[in-house]
């Protein structure tokens, strides 16, 4: 990665310039405005006043102990004291042909030898996803992504909601109001519906409520025909939700549930009371949050029953046991924040020293008449991904009417599912955000299909190469730059594994998407700027070089989001 052999570089010159100095936050940066460099550098300016010397000194005798670098071209000093680096032109390209010829386009090794837990989509059984879920999935399946490229082993877990209190209510409602057909037809749906009938009666019906409690107690107490019924309800759930995530590409290492944790409560309980952490409140046992400023935490309910809390909390120390993860990752909507900070508080109390960290997002905003298929806060992803698709073969058919029928479906496939992916992923996870179908699918703009749009109009550059000139140029072809449009390309594709690393490390698909945007608006000024094939014979390789090497970064990209890449649109 340039940006790190630039910063190595410059910490041994720190060094030998000034041998006391500490220079842990030396660090190499992209430069935040092309007109000074390629990179720079700002800690002289932080040194300088630990060691009360003027600044731009400390730059100069820091730019005379650095020499040459094979890949720098100028050192300058800026303003107060920054280091301006502009790199040489070979430099650039050689760090490109070396980036893209490994398999992991650049991306350091960070992960290597350590493992991350990610807690993601984790829907109820026997509810329908809803929009938390999906969003999720989706974010927490780009994480995924991104941490496996950074070296981790990824333990992706599913945590569903199959343990609680629902379940009796279920099981009452499942014996008395079934239809067994509609189970097969649309299990969730029909699970949901006899769920909701069962709960409205124990509302009005004591004994009814009674008669609840008392099959949630044989559950818990292990009935088999209980245990029965409550696996089905679970494989039933599943088997709905599998689709959805097939038709997503989002696959797990682990789908335990909290119910595989539910042994472990009890001892837990009794931890947390000999530790002095939980004590007795109104019947309940709950655990006092005063001086982390949070409120009290229930851990055992007044009834017995143990709280979403006490398995989290459970779940957290078993994974820390099984995985020694360098990392726990939850990611769920901005609702269960307060949640996740008294877990983890209590985790903290008992001595847990694994990183935790809730990656929230906010709710997404569902104009009036966006889906036609929702039914109040309850979308129906799989309808959703339906019209996405639909819409989608819509616009294929439109540029692309002479591409046969199936290859049309299978391109909209790609771009129906793809936008609705990267809607979500290019934003700000933790600001509210709203969907729009014109956004979503625009051609133009920062939208998967614009992106996905450029690929394919990329590689049909290459295409009408080789049509008129054959492949024979392009296999020893490299690139050159003749034109500033080409180096700031170059300049922007260089920066992928950085942006993908900052993406992972700040939880943020969005700097990626963003990253990927910027790389199609340089290609889009190279592109308009430059002759490919009318160029000189040499140059035009060169070109077509480039072409083919942003297409790659693209598509690689577009991959670590989840979304797919036609050749054509
Ligand atoms: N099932 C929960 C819900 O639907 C989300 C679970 C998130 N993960 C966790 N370990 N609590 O709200």
């Amino acid at each position: 990665m340039v940006s790190e052999i630039l910063s190595g570089w410059m910490k041994e010159a720190f060094v030998k310039a000034l041998p006391d100095a500490d220079i842990s936050r030396v660090t190499v940066q992209e430069a935040a405005n092309p007109a000074f460099g390629d990179y720079q550098c700002n800690e002289a300016m932080g040194i300088a006043k630990g060691l009360r010397k003027p600044p731009r000194d400390v730059a100069a005798s820091v730019i005379a102990a650095a020499g040459a670098h094979p890949l720098v071209a100028s050192l300058e000093i800026a303003g107060p004291g920054f280091i301006n680096i502009r790199l040489k032109d070979d430099g650039l390209i050689e760090s490109l042909e070396k980036m893209v010829c490994g398999e992991r386009m650049g991306v350091p090794d960070d992960g290597a030898g350590q493992c991350v837990v990610i807690d993601y989509s984790s829907p109820n059984i026997a509810k329908p996803m809803h929009i938390g879920h999906i969003r999720s999935t989706i974010i927490g399946n780009a994480l995924d992504r991104l941490y496996r490229r950074l070296g981790y082993r990824v333990i992706a877990d599913n945590h569903i909601g199959d343990w609680g209190t629902q379940f009796g209510i279920i099981i009452m409602g499942y014996r008395h109001f079934a239809d067994q057909e509609a189970l097969q037809r649309a299990p969730v749906e029909e699970l949901e519906r006899i769920y909701v009938k069962s709960y409205e009666k124990t509302r009005e019906d004591e004994a009814w409520m009674e008669q609840c409690r008392a099959e949630l107690v044989k559950l818990q107490a292990g009935d088999p025909d209980n245990l029965a019924l409550w696996e089905k309800f679970i494989e039933l759930s599943l088997g709905e939700f599998d689709r959805v995530y097939r038709r997503l590409g989002v696959s797990f290492d682990l789908i335990r549930g909290e119910s595989y944790y539910r042994d472990k409560l009890a001892g837990l309980l009794e931890r947390l009371e000999h530790e002095g952490l939980a004590v007795e409140s109104e019947g309940a046992r709950v655990v006092m949050l005063e001086e982390e400023g949070l409120p009290l935490c229930i851990v055992r309910k007044r009834d017995g029953g143990f709280n979403y809390a006490t398995s989290d909390i459970a779940t957290v120390l078993s994974r820390e046991d099984e995985f020694s993860p360098a990392c726990i990752i939850y990611v769920t909507d901005e609702r269960q924040q307060l949640h996740f900070k008294q877990v983890f508080s209590i985790c903290r109390k008992l001595g847990c020293e694994t990183p935790l960290m809730h990656v929230w997002f906010g709710l997404m905003r569902l104009p009036e008449g966006t889906f036609s298929t929702r039914q109040g806060n309850v979308i129906k992803l799989e309808a959703l991904l339906d019209e996405a698709e639909a819409r989608a073969l819509k616009i294929v058919k439109e540029s692309s009417p002479d591409m046969p029928e199936a290859q049309q479906r299978e391109v909209a496939r790609a771009v129906g599912l793809g936008a609705v992916k990267y809607a979500d992923l290019s934003q700000n996870p933790q600001t509210m955000i709203t969907f729009t179908w014109e956004k979503a699918l625009a051609l133009d703009g920062n939208s998967a299909p614009y992106l996905q749009y450029a690929c394919a109009r990329i590689c049909s550059v290459r295409e009408k190469y080789v049509q008129q000139f054959g492949e024979a140029g392009l296999q020893a072809a490299g690139i050159m730059i003749t034109h500033p449009a080409e180096r700031e390309l170059v300049l922007q594709l260089l920066r992928y594994p950085d942006i993908v690393r900052r993406a992972a490390l700040l939880y943020k698909p969005s700097v990626l998407a963003d990253g990927l945007y910027a790389i199609a608006q340089k290609y889009s000024t190279f592109y308009q700027n430059v002759p490919f094939l009318k160029a000189d014979s040499g140059v035009r390789e060169s070109r077509i070089r480039l072409c083919a090497v942003t297409a790659q970064i693209l598509q690689d990209g577009l991959a670590l989001l989840g979304i797919e890449t036609p050749e054509r649109i």
